[in-house]
């Protein structure tokens, strides 16, 4: 069922409490693909009730990032969450969440610096401001988020871990398309030619997790051959950061060991694509 109003949204959570059921979240900006499907499958598993939201948040969008051109399509989205068995779509309007002389914010130190923070200043700011107030009118027992979004997830635990907020963060894997691209909205922008190119992102990490595997444990030598990997495919216009980090701190390792992270940004054309790997 489709809500579109905050006050609407929080009377129904009230009396789906009241009746005891055990509510899950997936927050999402919409264009759903088979990424936030298997969130919401996961959800559907663990909780009585499972609410989707789609909300393009305005304020985690830089001036020159793509708010304009976010792909949309709400009769899609619904279609898919009709099949997939959600209780609750809620699609609230930015004048809502945000109405005229808003100036209340949420700041995660530390964890936000590095990586895609160091690339997208107030992004992380722009997400913990809109889940702290999607988790305000939900109020789920567990939230959803997918591990291709690997910083934002560990930030999000972060802001609920120091907030002492009432809701567990799970994890979900990341999904990938038949070819290892992993799904995003954001794919649609790539043209042919950069689809292909998109791929070196997959392949750049899968080499590095098997030179890992083979002993390699000198992040410069691992980072070294993915961007050789990714600067032979066409249309690489820049790759912001390889990075091997700490699953928990994301501060970057001098050895690499099992269960590390490397994360990626590139941009393939004007699209800026993220992805990474556990090793
Ligand atoms: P969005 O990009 O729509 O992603 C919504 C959720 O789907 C996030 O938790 C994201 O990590 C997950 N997801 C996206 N692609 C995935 C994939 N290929 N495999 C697994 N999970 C995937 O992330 C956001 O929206 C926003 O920042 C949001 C958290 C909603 C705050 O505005």
């Amino acid at each position: 069922m489709l809500i579109t109003d905050i006050s609407r949204m929080r009377e129904t959570v009230k009396s789906l409490k009241k009746e005891g059921k055990s509510i899950g979240f997936v927050p999402t900006m919409g264009y759903l693909h088979e990424g936030h499907v298997s969130l919401i499958r996961c959800s559907r598993k663990d909780n009585d009730i499972t609410v989707v939201s789609i909300f393009v948040n305005p304020i985690q969008f830089g001036k020159n990032e793509d708010l304009d051109r976010y792909p949309r399509d709400l009769e899609r989205d619904i279609e898919i969450c009709k099949r997939e068995g959600v209780d609750y779509l809620f699609y609230p309007d930015v004048r809502q969440m945000y109405p005229e002389g808003y100036s209340t914010y949420v700041v995660v130190e530390g964890l936000t610096e590095g990586l895609c923070g160091a690339f997208r200043p107030g992004h992380f700011k722009g997400v913990t401001t809109v889940v702290m107030k999607l988790f305000n009118i939900v109020q789920p027992d567990r939230a959803y988020f997918g591990k291709k979004d690997y910083q934002q997830y560990v930030v999000i635990k972060k802001m609920v871990e120091d907030l002492n907020m009432d809701v567990q963060i799970i994890g979900c894997p990341i999904i990938r398309e038949e070819d290892g691209l992993a799904m995003s909205s954001r794919n649609k922008y790539l043209s042919p030619e950069e689809r292909e190119s998109a791929l070196s992102l997959s392949r750049a990490l899968f080499t590095a997790k098997e030179i890992f595997e083979k002993g390699e444990t000198d992040p410069e030598k691992i980072k070294q051959k993915m961007r050789q990997i990714i600067q032979s495919y066409p249309h690489i216009r820049d790759i912001q950061y390889i990075e091997i980090v700490d699953p928990k701190t994301l501060q970057p390792k001098k050895r690499v060991e099992k269960g590390d992270v490397i994360a990626l940004a590139v941009y393939v054309g004007d699209t800026r694509l993220i992805d990474n790997i556990t090793l």
